[in-house]
């Protein structure tokens, strides 16, 4: 990761930019299937961050699964969303049956060097089966919620349920947004400075389409706007 000049140093409001997109191709949406409209959005939202989330199943072991349908959406109160999808055969993702029937979980962030356990827990392991334990991950208590947190993650989110909203019928492509408030925030030390969170300590996995991730490499910075 290096700290590089911005694309457009010299670039003033209104001054036209060089651009490499010209033919467009529009596609209805209501004309394409549920796997081409999945490869599209995950092809095209891209990247996209990972939350590794901890839930505890009702067995009393620790159920870990990524998702990376997740974002930040507010900071007072401090607030996050996942989206968790139906199985093709119409039934609920262990995480989700956990949420709803405990509303506490951890989101763990995903770095460069947790790739392969964190891909191997997207294994469709059936309901009780720690995916924690089976790839060998360490799991370390929380402080307020009761699914612990996985030590191997720079950065831990422990979160309560506020809502959940149904998106689609419940079937194939639909999902349950579940919006988490953040009660507590760790951080590994040498990761914060100033407040701030260092991407070069985090080294954040980012989701791209198909099965392809990305690292970060050049990083740069731009002021807000002063009108
Ligand atoms: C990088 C990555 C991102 C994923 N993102 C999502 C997602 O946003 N929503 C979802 O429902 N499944 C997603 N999955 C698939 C789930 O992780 C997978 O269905 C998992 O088995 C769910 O586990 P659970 O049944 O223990 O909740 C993703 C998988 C990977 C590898």
């Amino acid at each position: 990761m290096r700290r590089v000049s911005p694309p457009l140093p010299q670039w003033k409001p209104g001054v036209a930019i060089d651009s490499p997109v010209s033919d467009m191709i529009a596609l209805d949406a209501s004309t394409l299937d549920v796997r081409e409209t999945y490869k599209l959005m995950t092809s095209g939202v891209i990247p996209r961050p990972i939350a590794f989330v901890s839930t505890l199943n009702e067995n009393g072991t620790v159920n870990l699964a990524p998702f990376s349908y997740f974002n930040a959406v507010a900071s007072a109160p401090p607030t996050i969303m996942l989206a968790v999808t139906y199985k093709s055969d119409g039934s609920k993702k262990d995480t989700l049956i956990n949420i709803e029937r405990s509303r506490e979980f951890v989101v763990n962030s995903v770095s460069e060097w947790m790739a392969e356990p964190m891909n191997h827990c997207s294994a469709d392991y059936p309901n009780g089966v720690s995916e924690l334990e089976k790839v060998g991950l360490c799991p370390i208590p929380s402080d307020v919620v009761s699914p612990p947190r996985v030590k191997e993650s720079p950065f831990h989110m422990e979160c309560k349920l506020h809502t959940t909203v149904a998106v689609g019928g419940g079937g194939a492509g639909s999902s349950t947004i579940v919006i988490g408030e953040v009660v507590k925030f760790h951080i590994h030390k040498p990761a914060y400075h100033n407040g701030v969170i260092i991407p070069e300590e985090l080294k954040p996995l980012c989701r791209l389409g198909g099965t392809s991730y990305g690292i970060l490499g050049d990083l740069f910075d731009l002021d807000r706007p002063k009108l």
